[in-house]
């Protein structure tokens, strides 16, 4: 069925956010939910959603798997533990890297995620709880990008023709389905989240490992993680829609203390966009790339290459897997 797209410029947040208390009310009955929550717009905005709706009956679980940016499990915790919202950590890294492991298909290391996060680590959730539902933050990009073959987001099921309850054993809700990231904002802000939170970069569900071309291994996404770091540091002011690094599986020659170095290469991406369907790079100044590139050379070991890219989406795509 077709999902009715509710226009970021049509939207009523206070509306919208009372119209699905209601609709999460009814959908769980008296029963239990769970979800997860990143630490991002989307799965904020749906745990907020999801407590006025439910109260406890809602059990919120941040999934670390080692694949998240620096500091960030703890970070979350502590800042929905001030809205009063109990947050779980849930350690899965064994889980994930295992899954991981000799994956270097985009496609393959997307589903091995997906796998992961939904059948082993909340189907247990699930069992262990009792719940029978899962609220989660699928954006209405996510599923146009999935159903046009793009990329295989990590959330999106029904319309690929996968039923969750078959396939894990629950029934999934979204929430935030007929909007997109700029209406998310309005609904996360109108629900009393902070704009650190409400105007948030973006970030993907496969998390770090969609920073990694090739395997992403403990090591590789230890560097990537470095990578990223600076990089959100060293961008922070420049108002883009999303910045990242990326880490090549390709090495290249490079010199250190006068002998060869086949090193690693990182490169920058910085994008422009309002909603992520279209996207441009950003005209960084070059003082600030300079400094940037300098920081990646000096601080992320191996590192003898920083590239910027200047390919617009379409046709590149904003993440590199
Ligand atoms: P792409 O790379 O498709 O990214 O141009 C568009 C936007 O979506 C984010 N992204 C994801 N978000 N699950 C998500 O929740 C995913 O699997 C995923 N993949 C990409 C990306 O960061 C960008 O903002």
């Amino acid at each position: 069925m077709a999902i009715k797209e509710i226009k970021t410029s049509k939207l009523d947040p206070e509306q919208f956010i009372a119209e699905k208390v209601v609709e999460i009310s009814a959908t769980v009955g008296d029963g239990l939910a769970i979800n997860a929550l990143s630490g991002g717009v989307d799965s904020s905005a749906v745990t907020m959603l999801g407590h006025r709706a439910l109260g406890d009956r809602l059990k919120t679980y941040f999934i670390e798997n080692g694949l998240m940016r620096q500091g960030e499990p703890q970070r979350i915790v502590a800042l929905f533990a001030e809205f009063g919202v109990r947050v779980e950590l849930v350690d899965a890294r064994d889980k994930f890297f295992a899954a991981l492991r000799g994956v270097t298909d985009p496609e393959e290391k997307r589903e091995a995620i997906t796998q992961t996060f939904y059948k082993d680590v909340f189907g247990k959730l699930v069992r262990e709880s009792g719940a029978k539902h899962l609220l989660q933050g699928t954006i209405l990009t996510d599923v146009d990008e999935t159903v046009a073959g793009i990329k295989r987001q990590h959330n999106v099921f029904g319309q690929l023709g996968i039923d969750p309850q078959e396939a894990f054993g629950y029934k999934i809700i979204e929430p935030l389905v007929q909007i997109r990231k700029d209406g998310v904002r309005k609904v996360a802000a109108a629900l009393g989240l902070p704009e650190s939170v409400y105007n948030r970069m973006p970030f993907p569900g496969p998390a770090l490992s969609a920073r990694v071309i090739g395997e992403a291994t403990r090591e590789r996404i230890a560097l990537v993680r470095q990578a990223t770091a600076i990089t959100e540091e060293a961008l922070a002011d420049t108002k883009a829609f999303q910045y990242m690094a990326i880490l090549h599986e390709d090495r290249v020659t490079g010199m250190r203390d006068g002998k060869r170095d086949f090193g690693l290469q990182i490169e920058i991406r910085c994008w422009d966009s309002v909603d992520a369907r279209k996207a441009k790079p950003t005209r960084l100044p070059w003082k600030t790339l300079r400094e940037l590139s300098g920081r990646m050379l000096k601080e992320v070991p191996g590192v003898v290459s920083v590239t910027y890219n200047i390919a617009p989406k379409p046709p590149s795509t904003m993440e590199v897997v």
